[in-house]
């Protein structure tokens, strides 16, 4: 599908001599090429750079499991020592070692299975206030709106409904931080980020969160302890000792970062997917008739949609919210043919490994019932990462999906507008929707119909021939 944007160079090593900047500019088509030249184990190479990468479930494995040889490093920024920049990402995502299973150990409290129970009656209530003014005729962005849904649902839950104002500006604050991290970052693979004026824009902007932040835990600590998250964490934070502000800070940044975008894009991935699947769409909205008949969903509720679960699992697997992610060897290891050495850096791949044909057949093609016969490895299936670093918030993240999906889709009819330009992009990990994806709320008839799109988003998977526009279909 996609021509070479390098050359292969025939050696014994499976690596590609190329623009380690590609793999910056389009991640999905550099994976894609190096996958399809060189098999599960490859490396892109410019001079002396070198990045390697894994596919599939047996180097994935031995990477995510081995937390002692391969480290997390996920902001590809720290700044300078002492500096806001490298407070706000010193979370769980840049530990290692006994330092991270120390901390796992305490920011998993507030997201074990029976915890977050009690978070379900503001998921319900967020999803209704969300989606009340909305109305059947109006066309809406689901980008946009799932964004900013899931900028006021993940404040709720990190910080609690009481203070909403000062909540929202640290999410608001976080997410233009994050979105810096994903400009700037990426140029710290192939040049010196540290001399850019957006650089010393990011620096700024860590400094105004980091101070947003510690007003929320000053307020918390004088009293104002509620059933949020930051509220939880304070309060292990207060029994364990080593826990610095610092690191509390670290974590609720990065709690919010993980939690936000992640969430939004999947849920704009699957109504997305579900208005472009009729025949799907009619058998979920079956399932939430009978299950819920026109109610908010009860946590008990959830347990049993098995059609949702299918859907659920099928679009995170065919339009992973993480593209991808990344290790740093902590020592020299052999991975395949290769030897690394200490501070060599391997990328996984959720998308390229939940499209190998010999994984999924048909893997372009979004199949809920596929996942009636198929129980891949948490290697071969890994939306939420493997291992001991698998996120934290995969219960919590499904428990929203599970419940905002039937509120919204409840509510309206969702049909994509006819010939929008969809588009779609893995930007420094994350799959982005990097256009709108617009849908015409209407009223149930008993009809779905998907509608002709065009756009990049038919470079990613196969939509059913009737949501090809003219342009695709030529
Ligand atoms: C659909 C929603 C979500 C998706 C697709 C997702 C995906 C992921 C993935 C793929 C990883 C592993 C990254 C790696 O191995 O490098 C991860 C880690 C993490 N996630 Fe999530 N996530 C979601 C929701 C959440 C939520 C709701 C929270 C918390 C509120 C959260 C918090 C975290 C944290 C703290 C980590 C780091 C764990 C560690 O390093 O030990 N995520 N997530």
């Amino acid at each position: 599908m996609n021509t070479l944007p390098f050359s292969a160079v025939n050696n014994s090593l499976p690596v590609t001599h190329g623009r380690i900047s590609d793999f910056a500019d389009d991640p999905v088509v550099c994976m894609r090429n190096l996958w399809r030249t060189h098999g599960e184990v490859a490396a892109l190479q410019e001079g002396s750079q070198r990045i390697h990468f894994v596919f599939g479930p047996t180097y994935t494995k031995q990477v995510l499991s081995d937390s002692q040889r391969f480290h997390s490093q996920f902001f590809a920024i720290r700044g300078p020592r002492k500096s806001a920049q490298r407070r706000v990402t010193s979370g769980l995502m840049t530990m290692n070692g006994d330092t991270h299973k120390q901390h796992r150990r305490i920011v998993m409290g507030p997201f074990q299975k029976r915890a977050i129970t009690a978070y379900h009656d503001t998921v319900v209530q967020m999803a209704d206030q969300y989606t009340r003014d909305w109305k059947p005729g109006e066309v809406r962005d689901l980008t946009s709106e799932m964004t900013q849904y899931m900028l006021q649902l993940t404040s709720s839950l990190l910080f609690g409904i009481d203070l909403p104002r000062l909540a929202y500006r640290v999410g608001e604050l976080t997410e233009r931080w994050v979105a810096m991290n994903h400009q700037v970052g990426p140029a710290a693979f192939s040049s010196d980020a540290s001399s850019t004026e957006e650089y010393e824009q990011l620096l700024a902007a860590a400094e105004e969160l980091e101070a947003a932040v510690q007003e929320m835990i000053n307020i918390r600590r004088s009293g104002k302890l509620g059933f949020d998250v930051l509220s939880l964490l304070i309060r292990a934070h207060e029994e364990e000792s080593g826990v610095t502000d610092e690191q509390l800070i670290g974590h609720i940044v990065l709690l919010f970062g993980a939690a936000h975008l992640t969430s939004a894009h999947t849920l704009t991935w699957t109504l997305f997917l579900l208005a472009q699947h009729p025949e799907v769409m009619t058998r979920l909205h079956a399932e939430f008739q009978q299950t819920l008949d026109g109610k908010s969903p009860r946590p008990e509720d959830l347990e049993r949609m098995p059609y949702l679960e299918r859907v659920l699992k099928e679009s995170m697997r065919v339009l992973p919210a993480s593209g991808y992610s990344q290790r740093i060897a902590a020592e020299t290891v052999d991975l395949g043919p290769f030897q690394l050495q200490r501070g060599a850096a391997v990328i996984f791949s959720q998308f390229i490994t939940h499209h190998m044909p010999e994984l999924y057949s048909q893997p372009e093609q979004f199949l809920p019932d596929r996942w009636e016969t198929i129980n891949p490895s948490p290697y071969a299936y890994l939306p939420f990462g493997a291992g001991p670093r698998m996120c934290v918030g995969a219960a919590l993240g499904m428990m929203q999906l599970k419940i905002s999906l039937p509120m919204i889709l409840n509510r309206f009819k969702l049909s994509m507008v006819p010939n929008s330009e969809v588009n779609g992009r893995v930007m420094s990990t994350m799959l982005f929707p990097t256009s709108t994806v617009p849908v015409l709320l209407s009223e149930h008839d008993g009809q779905f119909e998907s509608a002709p799109v065009s756009g990049s988003i038919h470079s990613l998977i196969d939509l059913p021939a009737k949501s090809k526009a003219k342009i695709w279909a030529a």
